[in-house]
């Protein structure tokens, strides 16, 4: 389906104070990774990663963080939102053992895919890191897939405290892997990469989208020119580990520079 549709809003759960999922009863035929563009009708067109989807229904699940985020909040169940796709590559489905590594709103789609991973016979281990243990999200879900799923936060009253990285640190001391899969800020990821070695890995990026489609060159990324809106934004090792751009800086709408701060394991 990649033709533009106008939904109602079926269902909108609040996952934490910042964070709803918004589910659409519409057979979207997406796979793990893939992105929408949505707009509400008042200006505006933003992409959201798919954080559920069956024959019956779809689900993203969206953070507040500004203004066209701020009127999804303020959305009720039955109102009218607009969408296009599925857009974008998808996460490879491996089998064996996997470890998925997630952050903030990017650990919703890593529920999507791990419902794929089980299905091909994968053995699923979830790390899903926050700052506070308010802030964690999908825990329930991942819980009832009966998989192996760990949280932590950096302050706050869990079992395990600390960020995403150490726990992986601690998994690689107890397990090995064979495939890596992550989503979320893109430091952590970054920070992860420095972990992985040999092991194949996927990544899910994010870079400033307009159309979405490959046509407006917004979303390039350096050296390669990739565009993450067709080519991404899920990226194999081979192609993450040639972007010099990856964990330094993204670029604002209008195509300025924005360089992450290195001790920035919250934002992008
Ligand atoms: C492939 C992809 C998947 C995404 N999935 C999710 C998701 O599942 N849940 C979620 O909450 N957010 C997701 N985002 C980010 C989401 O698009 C932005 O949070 C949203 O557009 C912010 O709009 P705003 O007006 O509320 O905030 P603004 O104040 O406009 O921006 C706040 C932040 O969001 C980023 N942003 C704004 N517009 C865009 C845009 N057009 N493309 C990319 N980033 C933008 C800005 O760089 C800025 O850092 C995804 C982005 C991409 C590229
Ligand atoms: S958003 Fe236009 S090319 Fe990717």
């Amino acid at each position: 389906m990649k033709n533009r549709s106008t939904l109602r809003i079926a269902e909108i759960r609040k996952e934490n104070f910042d964070i709803n999922t918004y589910r659409f009863n519409f057979d979207l035929k997406a796979k793990p990774g893939q992105f929408i563009m949505l707009s509400d009708l008042r200006g505006g067109e933003k992409p959201f990663s798919i954080s559920d989807c069956t024959e019956d229904h779809f689900c993203i699940t969206v953070k507040r963080v500004g203004e066209f985020t701020k009127r999804l909040f303020s959305c009720s169940p039955g109102d009218l939102l607009s969408i296009r796709g599925p857009y974008g590559s998808s996460f490879f489905i491996s089998a064996g053992k996997v470890l998925l590594v997630g952050g903030g709103y990017g650990t919703p789609p890593l529920y999507f895919l791990a419902k794929h991973l089980l299905k091909n016979g994968a053995e699923v281990h979830v790390v899903n890191g926050a700052r506070k243990a308010e802030e964690l999200v999908f825990c329930e879900k991942f819980q009832k897939l009966g998989i192996n799923y760990e949280n932590t936060s950096e302050c706050g009253r869990l079992k395990n405290s600390g960020t995403s990285i150490d726990l992986v640190e601690q998994a690689f001391r107890n397990n090995s892997y064979d495939f890596i899969y992550a989503a979320g800020p893109e430091m952590m990821m970054k920070n992860l990469q420095d972990k992985l070695g040999k092991l194949p890995y996927e990544f899910l990026l994010e870079r400033y989208m307009k159309c979405g489609v490959g046509l407006c060159g917004n979303c390039t990324v350096d050296p390669l020119g990739i565009r993450l809106c067709v080519e991404g934004p899920v990226l194999s090792k081979a192609l993450v580990e040639q972007l010099t751009e990856f964990g330094n800086y993204h670029r604002e709408a209008s195509g300025k520079r924005i360089y992450f701060m290195k001790t920035d394991k919250g934002k992008k």
